[in-house]
């Protein structure tokens, strides 16, 4: 899927013409360590990230997403080895079996796909080095410290805490549960402390740089409590799977300071300078709390080190937690996105993850829930909403979407929901509220849902007199049915492209369609619906 978006953002890229008009909005992901299939945590990030590039082009902006995959480092290379082969084989088959079918399974849109270990990142990657290291901001030095390698992350002794069970007795890392190494390495280091007043400025002068609030204030303290030089690199006498360093080749890159170039080296850096101008600074970064450090010290300090504008946000969301503690692979509490999708679908899956946790909070996730939400906010909500509206214009006007004669008190209140909900949505969208701009929405659901039961048309139905009302009141439903249409492709494509394919096709497509002020009347009287597909069909217990 994300081979043929590729395409048409090529053609777009190399038109000149089009090539001058203004910024695209750039949607990142984190990319994603290879030691393992996805699972729906990964699938969460990915989701989020694509329901916001979706939305703004559902605006009209030309919007672009990209993810992919963290290839290096030492745990890719540790279980590559561990599962009897090499890390090249073992990430290409990951990519190939487990991280592109991922975009399929939760259908995600997205524009580009990069894997650290394509040689287009790897040149870009030495690119950059090389001019950090001939401005003076790289340097030799030596380390001595603790190193994580389920987080690829130098520890200080106040990230640890005491282990337990296999590892009582010892300080272990508060993220994995696993005691850390001890690294004692000559290697080259990074000049972060010479950002800590630039980067604390920076978040001064952008105060919606780093979001959610209460992440923005623990990156904020961290911040002033000092930042230490950062190692970038590691010795090959320790291990050879990473980028060289281009100066010295007994050396290769720090897996993190590879990762983090890809947000650039993927939209030309170092090659393309008017797609990286296109794209470049990203409008959200859109990670897990677990690595928002990363992305808010260390990366704005890398581009500013390089002359480049950092991010215009970053935006750190929650975990979703299994009995209290991130799901992970490695705790073996990883769900996969298949098990939920084959059962409800992806549309299930986006609207459930999306508007069920506070984006920026921590979620549970659970079976009963998920299935409740399906039953009543999906299949009963808003799928039997579409079919009662279609089944009944198809009985009482012959399938022909009727003119509405005057608008009396009630659908006014509709149409003013129906604003409200544009707006509302809107404003929650630039706040990435996702969860908040899916419930605006759905106050149209709810209420068109009552404004069927009130009016009752089965009852104006029965007498010849009230034609011209019943004609008002399956008109107001179907435009409803218009704009739920529109309002909710990026959450829920496929139902809505059924949907679309019943009501909308006589206004083109629904991805030409624009969610703009919630105006009323889009809808042409006379339009004739076609077949309605189920929405959400109905799914057996089990
Ligand atoms: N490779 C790094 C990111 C490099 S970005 C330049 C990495 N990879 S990861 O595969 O471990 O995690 C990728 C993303 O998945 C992170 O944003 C992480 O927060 C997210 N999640 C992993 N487990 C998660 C949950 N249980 N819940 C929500 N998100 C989770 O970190």
């Amino acid at each position: 899927m994300h081979q043929r978006a590729q395409f048409t953002l090529k053609l777009f890229y190399t038109n000149p013409k089009i090539s001058r008009v203004s910024k695209s909005f750039y949607v990142t992901t984190p990319i994603f360590y290879v030691n393992d299939a996805p699972h729906i945590g990964h699938a969460y990030t990915e989701v989020a990230s694509d329901v916001l590039t979706r939305w703004h082009r559902a605006r009209g902006e030309n919007s672009y997403l990209l993810t992919g995959t963290d290839e290096h480092g030492e745990k890719v290379l540790r279980t590559a080895l561990g599962n009897n082969t090499d890390p090249k084989s073992w990430t290409d088959k990951l990519v190939t079996e487990s991280w592109l079918p991922l975009l399929e399974t939760i259908d995600i849109d997205n524009q580009d796909f990069i894997r650290t270990t394509e040689p287009r990142h790897e040149k870009a990657v030495q690119q950059f080095l090389q001019k950090l290291y001939d401005t003076g901001f790289i340097y030799q030095g030596s380390f001595q410290g603790n190193y994580c390698v389920g987080c690829e992350e130098y520890k200080n002794e106040s990230d640890l805490i005491d282990g337990s069970g296999d590892f009582a007795d010892q300080k272990v890392c508060a993220i994995h549960s696993k005691p850390v190494e001890q690294l004692n390495e000559t290697n080259y280091f990074f000049k972060l402390s010479d950002f800590q007043e630039r980067l604390l400025k920076h978040y001064e002068d952008n105060p919606t740089f780093i979001q959610p609030e209460s992440a923005k204030n623990e990156v904020i303290s961290f911040v002033r409590s000092g930042l230490s030089d950062l190692s970038i690199s590691r010795s090959k006498e320790r291990f050879d799977w990473g980028i060289d360093i281009p100066w010295d080749d007994q050396h290769i890159t720090y897996v993190w300071f590879d990762a983090l170039l890809n947000y650039i080296t993927a939209i030309g850096y170092g090659s393309d300078e008017a797609k990286l101008n296109s794209l470049w600074p990203a409008d959200v970064q859109v990670v897990g709390k677990d690595i928002l450090r990363f992305h808010a010290v260390i990366w704005p300090a890398m581009l500013m080190a390089a002359g480049l504008p950092p991010a215009k946000q970053v935006f750190g969301h929650g975990w979703l937690l299994v009995g209290g503690e991130k799901m992970s692979k490695s705790k073996l509490t990883g769900i996969a996105p298949t098990q939920i999708t084959d059962i409800f679908g992806s549309d299930a899956f986006r609207y459930y993850f999306m508007k069920a946790i506070g984006f920026g909070s921590d979620g549970s996730f659970s079976w009963e829930d998920l299935s409740a939400r399906y039953n009543s906010e999906l299949a009963n909500g808003f799928g039997n909403l579409a079919s009662r509206v279609i089944a009944m214009i198809n009985k009482y006007f012959d399938g022909v979407v009727p003119a509405p004669a005057e608008y009396l008190e009630a659908d006014l209140a509709i149409q003013k929901v129906a604003q409200d909900a544009v707006a509302g949505a809107n404003s929650a969208i630039d706040k990435v509220a996702i969860h908040e701009a899916i419930a605006k929405v759905w106050t149209l659901v709810d209420e068109l849902n009552n404004y069927i039961t009130v009016q009752a048309p089965w009852v104006l139905a029965k007498d010849e007199a009230d034609r011209d009302r019943l004609a008002t009141v399956l008109y107001t439903t179907a435009e409803g049915l218009r704009l739920l249409a529109v309002l909710l492709s990026p959450v829920t494509p496929k139902a809505t492209q059924k949907l679309w394919n019943s009501i909308g096709t006589s206004l083109g497509e629904l991805s030409e369609q624009r969610i703009q002020q919630g105006e009323w009347g889009v809808l042409p009287a006379g339009t004739k619906l076609g077949e309605l597909e189920v929405l959400f069909p109905r799914v057996e217990e089990q």
